[in-house]
């Protein structure tokens, strides 16, 4: 069978959801997707007949693309539905868009700017949930992650992974539990005021101490650097945070990923970005253009671990 048993049925929201045997699978199954697709085996008849629905507060290209190209890959079927377009815009609560869906589709993926709409539509829907990303988490992008930097860097438990930028984004949430479970270290570099939320780095903190690993904020990104196997940063200013802008920019400029930042990283390190990227704030050109950079693989893992996430959750 090609899915993770335990997962089945179940949400998504958090990575905090998997136990680190079912995230271990995941990724082994993400790379046995991967391995198929190169094999020539690109479809697997597995969601025949199911429907999933794709719920969009935000712009996407990476997520909206591949899960749609994922599903119908596993043979199933998907919706891509503007929270603009759907009654939900006009009022409608969440709860009631929930009853109804739920009547019609075999699961719901949806990207909202608040992580209680998500909690909301997993309370209210008896079909699993997952996250396309909120203002507290991006599940999704974590499992491509962590999948490319075993792909490119094989025992995680090895390495110095460095985030640097807003300690609160989303994605270095999920990196931060991912790493973390998995018995990685891994570093967040990023100002006063920018601190992880408190339990999500609590979280992060047990399943170090369990795995073996750590985590650490630091002020100083060249301590950070210094020697780092992953280099990784995210957007400055995140999809619903525009209004603060000027603010963001200023306070985290000193957390550019750039020549000089890198020239302390180990001569091999890669770097990492869940895209999309804004060159010349959070990163140079010459950075991500650089025979260094693995954005364009990381960003193709997001098909193979959608294709790992809806086999195990919905087959
Ligand atoms: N990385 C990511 O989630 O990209 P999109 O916003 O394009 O989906
Ligand atoms: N932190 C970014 C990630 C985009 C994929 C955002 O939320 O806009």
């Amino acid at each position: 069978m090609i899915r993770v048993e335990s997962l089945c049925g179940r949400d998504l929201i958090s990575i905090a959801d998997l136990t680190r045997n079912e995230l271990k699978a995941l990724i082994d199954l993400s790379f046995k997707m991967k391995e198929l697709y190169y094999n020539g085996t690109k479809f697997l008849n597995i969601l025949n007949g199911k429907t999933v629905a794709l719920i969009f507060e935000k712009h996407s290209t990476r997520t909206r693309v591949s899960l749609q190209v994922a599903v119908h890959q596993l043979g199933g079927n998907s919706l891509y539905l503007s929270a603009q377009e759907l009654q939900l815009a006009r009022g409608e609560p969440i709860k009631d868009t929930a009853r109804v869906l739920e009547r019609y589709v075999d699961g719901i993926v949806a990207r909202v700017y608040s992580h209680k709409s998500l909690i909301e539509l997993a309370e209210y829907s008896r079909i699993p949930v997952i996250n396309a990303l909120s203002d507290v988490e991006h599940p999704l992008q974590a499992l491509a992650d962590v999948m490319t930097i075993i792909e490119l860097k094989k025992d995680l438990r090895k390495l110095k992974i460095a985030f640097f930028g807003d300690g609160r984004d989303n994605v270095a949430h999920s990196l931060m539990l991912a790493v973390t479970m998995l018995g990685g270290t891994i570093y967040i570099s990023t100002p006063q005021g920018y601190d992880p939320d408190r339990e999500i780095l609590k979280r992060a903190i047990e399943y170090a101490n369990e795995s073996g690993g750590q985590v650490l904020i630091v002020r100083d990104p060249i301590e950070a650097a210094k020697n780092a196997d992953v280099i990784y940063t995210d957007v400055w200013v995140s999809m619903g945070q525009e209004n603060e802008r000027e603010k963001r920019i200023r306070d985290l400029r000193k957390y550019q990923v750039n020549s000089d930042l890198i020239s302390y990283a180990k001569s091999n390190f890669i770097f990492m970005h869940c895209l999309p990227a804004h060159r010349g704030e959070e990163v140079t050109e010459d950075v991500i253009e650089s025979k260094n950079s693995a954005v364009w693989i990381q960003a193709e893992n997001r098909l193979h671990t959608a294709k790992a996430v809806f086999a195990s959750i919905l087959a």
